[in-house]
Formats: C-alpha cells, sequence, structure tokens
C-alpha cells in the first residue's frame, strides 16, 4: 500500500491511498482532493496540476522534464525549488509516505480565450485562434 499525503494551504490535510503507475494528479482527482484542477487531462500544458515537493522527499523523484519546466512557467507562482506537475510524477513503491503541499493558488496563469461567438468554427474555438483569421 502507498499512502500519499495531500496538504492545503489552509493546513487541512488528505491521505490517500495510491495505485503505482498511476500519477500523483491522477491519484488526487480519484479522491476529490480540491485543488488540483488538471484541466489538461495530464498532458502538460495547463500547469493546473501544480504542486510543491519538499525535501527530501524532492530529491528522492526523478527531475523534471524539459516540457515539464516550460509549463511550470504557466503556473500562479511557481517556485524554483519545490514546484513539479503532479500529472508528470508516477507514484511507485518508493513514494510510500510522500506529503504533497497544493500551492494557495491553482489557476490559469494565462487569460483563457474568450467564448467563440455564434457560428464561429470549430477549429477556431478548439484551437483559440482569434475568429477573424478562422
Ligand atoms: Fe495539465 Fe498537469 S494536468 S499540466
Amino acid at each position: 500500500m502507498i499512502q500519499v499525503t495531500y496538504l492545503q494551504p489552509d493546513g487541512r490535510s488528505h491521505t490517500v491511498e495510491a495505485q503505482a503507475g498511476k500519477s500523483l494528479m491522477a491519484t488526487a482527482v480519484a479522491h476529490n482532493i480540491p485543488g488540483i484542477d488538471a484541466d489538461c487531462g495530464g498532458e502538460c500544458i495547463c500547469a493546473t496540476c501544480h504542486v510543491h515537493i519538499d525535501m527530501p522527499w524532492r530529491e528522492r523523484l526523478a527531475p523534471a522534464e524539459e516540457a515539464e519546466r516550460w509549463t511550470l512557467e504557466l503556473a500562479v507562482e511557481p517556485h524554483p525549488d519545490t514546484s513539479r506537475l503532479s500529472c508528470q510524477i508516477r507514484v511507485d513503491d518508493s513514494m510510500h509516505g510522500l506529503v504533497v503541499r497544493l500551492p494557495p493558488s491553482q489557476r490559469y496563469a494565462l487569460t483563457r480565450p474568450p467564448t467563440p461567438p455564434l457560428g464561429a468554427s470549430d477549429e477556431s474555438s478548439r484551437f483559440g485562434l482569434p475568429h477573424d483569421r478562422a
């Protein structure tokens, strides 16, 4: 059994059973942990699964790959020493007891594109293109 604790900014904690092979994001979503929005579903493009992982756990995890480091720049107030994207961390047996801190704010750092007007093409709305270029 692998137990992971998600610590809220207000001090509340949620300790859940995690399944090896699933991401920390998927584990949080499966247990309805507040503060993990995961808007992109784990595609490493939204940063709404941003978490903080402190030492000594931080050094035990595989380091963030380039795509994760880039996407972390979209997170609200990322910290260079503790920030990670929970969708990019796969749970394994060595993570029993891991503590994950949730940031105070979990929302888009960038402005979402406006809702397309009625009649806009599906492609323009799907890719967020300006409507006059559709
Ligand atoms: Fe979108 Fe992790 S769920 S970057």
